[in-house]
C-alpha cells in the first residue's frame, strides 16, 4: 500500500472498503472542502461534535490545522476526493465553497458505487444553479412568486434589444454576469452610457468568460442588505442564523467592492415583524419551490436579502454559507452542527430545535494591502499579545498557510478575522476591532468601523 501525498490517502483501493450508515449515535471522519475563514469556523464548530472523530479538510488553511488534517487537494479535484474518502473511510462531506457545487460534486459522490452512503450537506448540481446562474434563479423566483427585482436577460443573440432595453431603463441599472464571477460580476451603473460600455464588456468581449456571455439586467432595490442561512433538506428547513456583511473596502461603506470586510449578528432591523415576512414570502415558498422542482438540495441555502421599505426582497441565492458570515453565525448557534447534517441526512430536521446565543457576534477581517486589487503573500503573521488575548475572542484563519521555515504567512487577500461575543452589537464591535489590532503584519488593513450604524 502506498500512501499518496495529494490525498493523505492510501492508493490501494480494495473493494472491502465499508461505510457505516451514519446515524445519530456513530462517530464519522468528516472530510471539509475549502481554505477560508469559512472552513477555519466550521472546522472550529464541527470538531466540538461526539459525532465527528477524524476531521480532514482540503486544502484548508494554517488555522484548520488545529482542528483537523489539511490535505493538499484543491475543491474542484474530484479524483482526489475520491481517493481520500475511500482511503480516509470519510462518512461525510461537507462543502464550503460554490464552485464545487455548481461542477456537480454532490452528484459525482451520490452516483459512485463506493461513494454513495457518504452524508454530503451541499445541493445537486441542478439546484446549485440557484447561484451558478442568475438567470436561473429568476426563473425559479418567477415561477415561485417570490419577490425579487424585475428583470430580462440578454446574450449576443439579443444583444441590439438589450442595448434598446438598456436606454430606456430608469437608473441606476443592476447588470450581472449570469454565472459565477467570483463575486465581481455584478455592475450598479449610474448612466445609460455607462451601462451599454459594461453591457458590451460582459456580453461581446467576455469580461467574465463563459459566465458574461448571458446577462441579467436588473431593476435597482434601495434598501439595507441582510443575509439568512437555513439548512434544508429540501422539504423541511431550520434558520441557523442571520448577519450583515459590511463589503466595500472603506469605512462608511465606501471604495471597491470585497468578498466581505466583516459582519455583525444579530441584525438589529431583523426583527420577529420582519424574520415572519422572510419566512412567509421567501424561505417557506423557496423550499417548497425546491420540493415542488424536484431540485435535489441538501445543504445551506444563503438568502441574499434587502430590506426595501419594511418588506424583504431577494438580491441573490447562494448556494453555501457566507464567508464571512460563518464567522458570526456559527459561534451564535448553540446546536451541534454534525448532529444537524445527521438530522439533514435522515429527512428529521423538523425535529431539530435551533437555538441560539443570546450574545451579539462582531468579525473584523484584516486583509492583504492593495487587497480587492493585486496584492502580496507570504507576509509573516504575529500577534502581539497571544491569539485570544481576550475572553470570547475567536481567531478564524482566512488566507493563511505556514512557509517552508514553519513560520504562519499571509496567503490570501482576506487573511485573518476576529470575532468577539457581547451583550451589544457596538461592544462586539469594540471588542473585535481591538483584538484584530492586536495581529500584525506587513501592509495590514481593516476596517475599523464594522457595526458603525448600530452604536
Ligand atoms: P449579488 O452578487 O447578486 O449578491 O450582488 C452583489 C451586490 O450587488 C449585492 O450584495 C448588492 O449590494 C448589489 N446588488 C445586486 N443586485 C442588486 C439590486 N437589484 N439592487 C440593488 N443592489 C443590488
Ligand atoms: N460575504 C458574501 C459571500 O459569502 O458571498
Amino acid at each position: 500500500m502506498t500512501n499518496d501525498p495529494k490525498t493523505g490517502c492510501n492508493r490501494c483501493v480494495t473493494s472491502n472498503i465499508y461505510f457505516r450508515r451514519a446515524n445519530s449515535k456513530n462517530q464519522m471522519n468528516i472530510l471539509l472542502l475549502g481554505a477560508g475563514g469559512r472552513e477555519h469556523a466550521l472546522a472550529w464548530k464541527m470538531s466540538q461534535s461526539p459525532l465527528c472523530s477524524q476531521l480532514f479538510i482540503a486544502p484548508g488553511n494554517g488555522g484548520t490545522l488545529q482542528y483537523g488534517t489539511n490535505l493538499p487537494f484543491g475543491v474542484n479535484d474530484f479524483s482526489a476526493l475520491k481517493l481520500c474518502c475511500i482511503g480516509q473511510k470519510i462518512e461525510m462531506v461537507v462543502v464550503g465553497p460554490e464552485d464545487p457545487l455548481v461542477n456537480g460534486v454532490y452528484d459525482f459522490l451520490v452516483h459512485d458505487e463506493l461513494l454513495k452512503d457518504i452524508i454530503v450537506v451541499g445541493p445537486s448540481k441542478a439546484a446549485a444553479q440557484l447561484e451558478g446562474s442568475k438567470a436561473f434563479s429568476k426563473k425559479f423566483m418567477q415561477r415561485q412568486q417570490i419577490p425579487t427585482a424585475g428583470y430580462e436577460e440578454f446574450t449576443l443573440e439579443n444583444f441590439e434589444e438589450g442595448k434598446a432595453f438598456l436606454q430606456q431603463h430608469s437608473l441606476p441599472i443592476v447588470l450581472k454576469a449570469d454565472g459565477l464571477a467570483a463575486g465581481k460580476g455584478v455592475m450598479i451603473c449610474q448612466s445609460h452610457t455607462e451601462a451599454l460600455i459594461v453591457f458590451e464588456e460582459m456580453i461581446v468581449n467576455k469580461q467574465f468568460g463563459e459566465a458574461s456571455t448571458k446577462v441579467v439586467v436588473e431593476e435597482f432595490l434601495d434598501g439595507i442588505e441582510i443575509s439568512v442561512f437555513v439548512l434544508t433538506d429540501g422539504k423541511d428547513y431550520q434558520i441557523i442564523g442571520h448577519a450583515k456583511d459590511y463589503k466595500r473596502i472603506g469605512a462608511g461603506d465606501t471604495g471597491l467592492n470585497t468578498g466581505g470586510m466583516g459582519c455583525v449578528s444579530p441584525v438589529p432591523f431583523a426583527d420577529e415583524v420582519f424574520m415572519q415576512k422572510v419566512i412567509g414570502t421567501i424561505i417557506e415558498p423557496t423550499i417548497a419551490g425546491l420540493h415542488k422542482e424536484r431540485l435535489v438540495y441538501n445543504g445551506f441555502v444563503f438568502f441574499g436579502l434587502i430590506r426595501v421599505g419594511e418588506e424583504p426582497f431577494v438580491i441573490e441565492y447562494n448556494c453555501r454559507l457566507g464567508d464571512p458570515e460563518t464567522e458570526v453565525v456559527l459561534p451564535r448557534l448553540k446546536n451541534d452542527l454534525v448532529e444537524l447534517f445527521v438530522h439533514m441526512h435522515e429527512n428529521t430536521l423538523g425535529e431539530a430545535v435551533i437555538t441560539y446565543d443570546e450574545k451579539a457576534a462582531v468579525t473584523v477581517m484584516a486583509v492583504s494591502g492593495g487587497y480587492p486589487g493585486d496584492y502580496e503573500k507570504g507576509k509573516e503573521i504575529s500577534f502581539t499579545e497571544g491569539e485570544d488575548k481576550a475572553q470570547d475572542i475567536l481567531v478564524f484563519h482566512a488566507g493563511t498557510a505556514f512557509n517552508a521555515e514553519g513560520r504562519l504567512v499571509t496567503n490570501g487577500g482576506r487573511v485573518i478575522t476576529a470575532t468577539a461575543l457581547r451583550n451589544t452589537v457596538s461592544e462586539a464591535a469594540k471588542a473585535a476591532t481591538e483584538a484584530i489590532s492586536g495581529i500584525e503584519f506587513e501592509g495590514l488593513f481593516y476596517r475599523k468601523d464594522i457595526g458603525y450604524e448600530f452604536e
